[in-house]
């Protein structure tokens, strides 16, 4: 049986990605702050799931969550960071903006780092982020949210130069949702808004053929595309 982390599992997206990571032979260490989920998503399926309560802002306690939590599971092949929190900031309030940072970036990198080096000691891994298509071009709607998904995919792409320079067998996924039906997905304006139990199947598909870079849902590659490319006097109106 294989084991994998999922960072980030009491709600959305995760919730349905370890969910579906337990039905696919895998014991899953499920994390979050909010333990009663963890603890009512652990009573669905009390073999598959292992529970360890931490928020990701408290960096300095972040490798001895993740060696307790290995150790629990009895090893790792698969750890998915994909805790992250942003909000609309219109007023450049800092306090909005600190617990994205705090948390997409300081968290993410302690635990990405944790990962990666595991993973080179171990010999193999896959390390995975949810990262977003709010990365792709910076927006006025929620800049730190925007920024800090950009940080991950550049911190992504230099994890997996660096793999590819000393030839680890640590695969690299950045997983880039456009919307999805959780509590963050809100506000007007959304669109090809997709259901988590959709969005969890392509991600743990991606998963399983060990993808680098993966859009969810897969229409999502085209606003990728698209995106970079629309003029500064069109997107300044959006
Ligand atoms: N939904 C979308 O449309 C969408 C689009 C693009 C990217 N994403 C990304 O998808 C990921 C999952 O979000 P979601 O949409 O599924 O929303 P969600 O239901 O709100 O899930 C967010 C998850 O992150 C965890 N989290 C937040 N802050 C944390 C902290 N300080 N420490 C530990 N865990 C923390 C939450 O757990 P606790 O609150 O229990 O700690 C929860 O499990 C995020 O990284 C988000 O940026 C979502």
């Amino acid at each position: 049986m294989k084991k994998a982390i999922v960072i980030g599992a009491t709600s959305g997206i995760g919730r349905g990605v370890a969910k579906l990571l337990a039905t696919n032979d895998y014991r899953v260490g499920i994390t979050g702050r909010r333990e009663q989920l963890l603890l009512e998503l652990k009573a669905e399926n009390p073999d598959a799931f292992v529970v360890q309560v931490f928020d990701l802002k408290n960096v300095n306690d972040i490798p001895q969550h993740l060696d307790a939590l290995t150790q629990k599971l009895g090893g790792l092949d698969l750890l998915l960071i994909n805790s992250g929190t942003g909000h609309r900031n219109p007023t450049l309030d800092f306090s909005i903006e600190e617990p994205a940072i705090l948390t997409n970036v300081h968290g993410f990198t302690a635990a990405a780092d944790w990962g990666f080096n595991y993973f080179e000691k171990q010999g193999k891994g896959h390390l995975a982020v949810v990262s977003s298509i709010a990365g792709i071009r910076g927006n006025r709607y929620a800049p730190a949210y925007g920024a800090s998904k950009a940080y991950q995919m550049s911190y992504m792409a230099s994890l997996r130069h660096k793999a590819d320079n000393l030839k680890l067998d640590i695969a690299l996924t950045d997983i880039r949702p456009g919307f999805v039906d959780t509590a963050m997905a809100q506000g007007d304006g959304i669109f090809w808004v997709a259901p988590v139990e959709k969005a969890a199947g392509q991600i743990v598909s991606a998963l399983q053929k060990r993808r680098k870079i993966v859009y969810i849902t897969k229409r999502w590659r085209i606003i990728a595309f698209l995106m970079p490319l629309i003029p500064g006097w069109i997107y300044k109106r959006i």
